[in-house]
């Protein structure tokens, strides 16, 4: 059955005046499976008008009533969770077991989010520690909301990556634009579906789907805007960051973190941690290990291990939890392809995989991966890993640090000095010691530096984000 999804202004379902709708094409199917509405820039306007009404309300009523609303939704998304997962399944090829498990942690993080800010408080001051002050003055510093907020979501956690911007930004005071990425739209779309079970205020979060060319920069320009909230693609946020101006932003971008693999690791329980970062989802997260820097005298080994963990990972359908799964789309199978591709010629090794067929790409192992190969730098967003051989830490810090990301490192040590020494010099937002480069727990610190983003993100870092320090200073006669 093909899924009709609809524009949510104002509380209310409805088609676009533009008479036009997107198509959305299964990436394991092959078939449509349903389709989104192509909004026009006027009902662009008239959501943020609806949006801004109601986040004056919204911003007056107590916590402790925003936060029934949201617990409400976390319910509605555990209720509805296998209608949910079937849609993501479909729509951006996820495994269901996966899928579920995006949904569960987004009720988690609804929660939490809840928790967290139920948690936060301002601080006072007085005017007497600073010199020449007087203890009449006190400061009240407490955060407000920014307004209305532009939440844009990526297609590879359609669910979880939009409500870990639309819960903060609600619990905090703010009314929301959700605008998903096209793939990815339909699932958006479900998950509203259970945010208007939860009874929220009409108006207050609306689902915008459309054409980039058309509603893109015109959602980023737009002066009912008050903060950006973007994941997605490196290019897509440098562009987003030069057309906004004076708003608030915070970017997560792309990544090419490194497995840092030193003499002393446990070799086994590296490889697994490695083939776990790199080849989940077919390697289509920002976090995922997308090189690995092995010392020379180890490599043999650790190619070998690694080559023995990928030959057991299970190929095909979603529908089968297959670990690899088509690639989003044809467009993206085909920069994979040519990554590999420019590799070989270069001579790199192919350790297993190098097959395709169609978007579904083999996981791909190279070894004796060089600096002039385009995936000693390249991000993939696809199955396949480059073995980067080196000789020495200072060598390994060189080339880690080289990328034009900065988002996350793992490095494999039983060294805890060493592995601080390196973790110390790494250019990122954060380093794994051995284990897995990962987003999650979702209330820690999710931080990009250089090409991988700016801002914070994390449960705490989004309520921070989606709000202001405002301060009123008392002045008593004492
Ligand atoms: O690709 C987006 C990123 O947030 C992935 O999250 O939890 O799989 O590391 P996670």
């Amino acid at each position: 059955m093909l899924l009709a999804g609809e524009l949510y202004i104002n509380g209310e379902w409805k088609k676009s005046k533009s008479g036009q709708t997107i198509e959305i094409t299964s990436p394991y199917l092959y078939e449509p499976i349903g389709n989104v509405q192509a909004i026009t820039q006027k009902e662009v306007d008239e959501a943020i008008d609806f949006a801004q009404a109601a986040q004056k309300e919204w911003a007056q009523t107590s916590l402790q009533q925003r936060a029934s609303h949201l617990y409400k939704w976390a319910d509605a998304l555990l209720a509805n969770q296998e209608k949910i997962a079937t849609v993501i399944m479909h729509e951006v090829g996820k495994s269901l077991k996966d899928a579920k498990s995006e949904v569960t942690r987004t009720a988690d993080f609804i929660r939490y989010t809840v928790e967290e800010a139920l948690h936060m408080h301002g601080e006072s001051m007085r005017g007497d520690s600073f010199p020449g002050g007087s203890k009449s003055k006190v400061a009240i510093v407490e955060r407000v909301p920014l307004g209305v907020v532009l939440a844009i979501s990526p297609f590879n956690y359609p669910v979880n990556l939009a409500a870990s911007k639309l819960a903060p930004a609600l619990i905090a005071g703010n009314a929301v634009i959700f605008k998903p990425a096209t793939q990815g739209a339909l699932s958006g779309t479900k998950m509203i579906e259970a945010l208007h079970q939860a009874g929220f205020p009409k108006g207050l979060v609306n689902l915008v789907t459309g054409k980039g060319s058309v509603i893109g920069d015109y959602l980023v320009e737009h002066k009912g805007i008050n903060m950006i909230s973007f994941t997605g693609g490196t290019d897509t946020g440098l562009h987003l960051a030069k057309k906004s101006a004076m708003v608030p932003l915070v970017l997560e971008l792309g990544g090419k973190d490194p497995g840092i693999v030193r003499q002393d690791a446990d070799l086994q329980e590296a490889a697994k941690q490695i083939i776990s970062g790199a080849f989940s989802y077919s390697g289509q997260r920002c976090t995922a290990i997308k090189r690995v820097l092995v010392h020379e005298s180890v490599a043999d080994e650790l190619v070998a291990l690694l080559k023995g963990e990928i030959e057991q990972l299970v190929v095909g359908s979603p529908e089968n939890g297959s670990t690899i799964v088509p690639l989003i789309d044809d467009k993206s199978a085909n920069f994979v392809q040519g990554l590999i591709d420019d590799a070989v010629n270069k001579g790199a090794v192919v350790v297993t995989g190098n097959q395709r067929k169609q978007n579904l790409i083999h996981p791909t192992l190279l070894d004796h991966v060089t600096e002039e190969m385009r995936l000693a730098w390249e991000e993939p967003f696809g199955p396949a890993l480059p073995i980067i051989r080196v000789s020495s830490d200072e060598q390994v810090i060189a080339i880690a640090n080289a990328s034009e990301f900065g988002l996350q490192a793992s490095i494999f040590t039983k060294d805890i000095d060493k592995a601080f020494a390196i973790a110390n010099q790494i250019e990122a937002g954060a380093v794994q010691i051995n284990g897995r480069t990962e987003r999650g727990p979702d209330h820690f610190p999710f931080i990009g530096t250089k090409g991988s983003g700016m801002g914070a993100q994390g449960i705490r870092k989004s309520i921070e984000s989606m709000t202001r320090e405002k301060v009123t200073v008392l002045n008593l006669a004492l």
